[in-house]
């Protein structure tokens, strides 16, 4: 076994077809005609994409689709030009869709909101009008920092139309937070809201901008949304009410020609050392990479009323929200507010009021929506509904069937994607009229991704052996580089493995092609020499009926080299007993072996996760192993947590 290869001991054989009924309207049906495309994207990537690009409306040809001489620095679609707004708005204007809804949204409070995508046109261009008015130009930085509310969307899209590169930061991140990203990018304004809801309560956004960008000189503007109408301290000359900035300025904007290769934005994630490292993604690459993905993998239809949970803080919001959905004229419904304010049935409630057909969120809510209890679904109607998407973690086999049984109905495909900030777009994927699913799998590699398995020196491992997740050939939307960084680029993601992209994740590919996202090789645990996948031990424990969630993390041990410490939670109204424990443990054993029983096993209320969902399981080590934690707790979603985990928290 080499020193990169992880062991597998998930058993799955549960397969899902699509249903004949899905199967005869959508997009693409034939196992055929996937293999077709696929082969053409691999083997002739240029005639494939070439092709996909023409779709969108550029404002100058581009004269060569790939340049990758300057390898691992990609230029793609070179010496076109066009506009990422004009792709998401202004065609609609042309093609039949200028008054089909654009953005559909829904308050936490319930208020609600809709746009044409005409009138989406006009409130875009006012907006890129009173930036333009404040200064604001091609080639700046612009934060935003904003609730979940349309004009989100519109501030991105106004910052794409005249040529300004956005940054959005998350509305929970802290001032610090903000501030780092704010210096790190030179952004030179910042937009953001008086406030936003969340669980009930008013979010202070401008109250920590105003702490986030106290005394940083090159921020000449922070124009401000209102929303909740709280008490803000105001910063004459520097600040603006975006209500006011877009009355006097007129509703026509010229979209900016961007060069295919000029920035679209930055988007900051945080490893697990080191400063954010600020992701950078361009314009015709990224445009074509997120509008084919959409198209295909959500299967996309004119009358779809398409709703993804994430936030556009998160690149799942970048692309899915706004920018692959807007490109192809969908309808896309937005929510402002908590799942489960005022009460746990609210996502299922906004299904049914809003007749939501596609329906695309993470496994953290899907877990937590089991852990609710299927009453609250079971009070609402779910058929219009027909597709199902999930992102941002493995999924357990458990939630997964859960997920297809009381939301889909039995009926509804799944769609696991498996992507990063990094690539931009969907990398492994179901197309829902073709593939057979099996739950906890990404299944196969979307066209144009040269998915493989490998081990450091860059040869491939056979079937069901763990290894690297790689990628060997460019792709449109991944991302250019680091901010300001050139070189971290080729060390964070072009070393590893020669020759290939690698990220972080292990994975295995079954005999049928296959891939099984085994969690991050840094989470890999080691015990007696068999290194073990930290998701698939949690798996197996989740797969108990009484356990909600569980993070497995390594503690250093003496005789064992590492010792599997388990953080669990258990379902409502489940008591922690020592018969309990030994349940667990003989539940492992008998899904996994006994080697992969926890030698430690904590019982808690809620696990330490990032503000996007993911289990931070290098808090968690250093829980385990009693030591302080070092190094960036910024992305915590909940501090207390971490404390309660301690016990100094009770
Ligand atoms: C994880 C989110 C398993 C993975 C789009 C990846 C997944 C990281 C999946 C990127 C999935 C995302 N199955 N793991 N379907 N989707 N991940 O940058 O570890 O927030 O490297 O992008 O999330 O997270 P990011």
């Amino acid at each position: 076994m080499t020193e990169s290869e992880i062991e597998s001991v998930l058993h799955e054989d549960r397969q899902f077809p699509p249903s004949e009924a899905f199967r005869k309207l959508s997009r693409l049906s034939s196992e055929a005609e996937y293999q077709k495309l696929y082969r053409e994207s691999i083997d002739s990537p240029e005639t494939f994409w070439g092709r996909v690009a023409l779709e969108l409306p550029w404002m100058q040809d581009f004269d060569q689709v790939l340049d990758w001489s300057n390898a691992p620095f990609a230029k793609w679609f070179v010496g076109g030009k066009l506009n990422a707004s004009a792709v998401c708005l202004d065609q609609h204007l042309s093609n039949g869709r200028a008054d089909k809804t654009a953005i559909l949204w829904e308050g936490e409070p319930g208020d609600t909101q809709t746009y044409t995508y005409k009138e989406l046109h006009a409130a875009v261009c006012r907006f890129a009008n009173a930036l333009k008015a404040r200064g604001v130009k091609k080639g700046d930085r612009v934060a935003i920092y904003m609730p979940m509310i349309p004009e989100l969307a519109m501030a991105v899209l106004a910052c794409a139309r005249i040529g300004a590169a956005h940054s959005v930061v998350f509305g929970g991140f802290s001032a610090q937070a903000l501030r780092d990203r704010v210096e790190d990018g030179g952004c030179t304004a910042v937009i953001t809201a008086d406030g936003g809801w969340r669980r009930g309560k008013v979010l202070p956004l401008k109250q920590e901008v105003d702490a986030g960008v106290e005394g940083i000189d090159s921020v000449h503007t922070v124009m401000v949304v209102r929303r909740t109408e709280n008490e803000v301290t105001w910063k004459a000359g520097r600040d603006v009410w975006y209500h006011e900035a877009i009355q006097d300025v007129s509703e026509d904007c010229e979209p900016e020609p961007m060069d295919s290769e000029d920035v679209l934005f930055l988007l900051y994630t945080s490893g697990s050392t080191g400063k954010p490292k600020g992701i950078v993604h361009t314009t015709g690459g990224y445009m074509v990479g997120t509008y084919l993905t959409t198209q295909y993998v959500f299967d996309l239809q004119e009358d779809d009323v398409y709703w993804c949970t994430a936030d556009v803080g998160w690149i799942t919001g970048h692309s899915y929200i706004v920018y692959g959905p807007m490109a192809n004229g969908a309808t896309v419904m937005m929510y402002e507010g908590a799942p489960t304010t005022p009460h746990a049935g609210r996502f299922w409630e906004l299904c049914e009021k809003h007749k939501v057909t596609i329906f695309y969120t993470a496994p953290t809510a899907i877990r937590t929506f089991m852990r609710l209890g299927d009453e609250h679904p079971e009070r609402f109607d779910l058929s219009s509904l027909r597709l199902l998407g999930t992102v941002g973690e493995a999924i357990n086999p458990e939630a997964w069937m859960w997920y297809r049984k009381v939301i889909g109905g039995d009926r509804c495909p799944i769609v696991d994607t498996w992507w990063q900030t990094e690539t931009g777009g969907i990398m492994l994927t179901p197309l829902p009229g073709v593939t057979a699913t099996k739950p906890g799998s990404a299944t196969r590699p979307f066209f144009g991704v040269d998915a493989a398995i490998l081990a450091e020196d860059g040869t491939e491992l056979g079937p069901n052996k763990g290894g690297l997740l790689c990628i060997r050939k460019p792709w449109p939307a991944m991302l250019r580089g680091i901010w300001g960084d050139k070189q971290r680029y080729v060390d964070t993601y072009w070393s590893d493995v020669k020759g290939a992209y690698f990220a972080g994740d292990g994975a295995r590919r079954d005999e049928d092609g296959y891939f099984w996202i085994m969690g991050r090789v840094d989470d890999v645990i080691n015990v007696s020499g068999h290194r073990l996948s930290t998701m698939e031990v949690e798996s197996s424990l989740v797969s108990h009926p009484k356990v909600c969630e569980a993070a497995v993390v390594a503690r250093p041990d003496e005789i064992t080299g590492q010792a599997i410490c388990a953080f669990v939670t258990l379902g409502k109204d489940v008591e922690v007993t020592d018969a309990l424990r030994t349940e667990l443990n003989a539940h492992v054993a008998k899904e996994i072996g006994k080697l992969a029983r926890p030698a430690d096993m904590r019982f808690t209320d809620a696990l330490p996760k990032t503000r996007s969902g993911k289990i931070m399981r290098r808090l968690l080590r250093d829980v385990a192993a009693g030591v302080e934690s070092s190094g960036d707790t910024s992305t915590l979603e909940d501090f207390t947590v971490l404390a309660k985990l301690r016990g100094d928290g009770e």
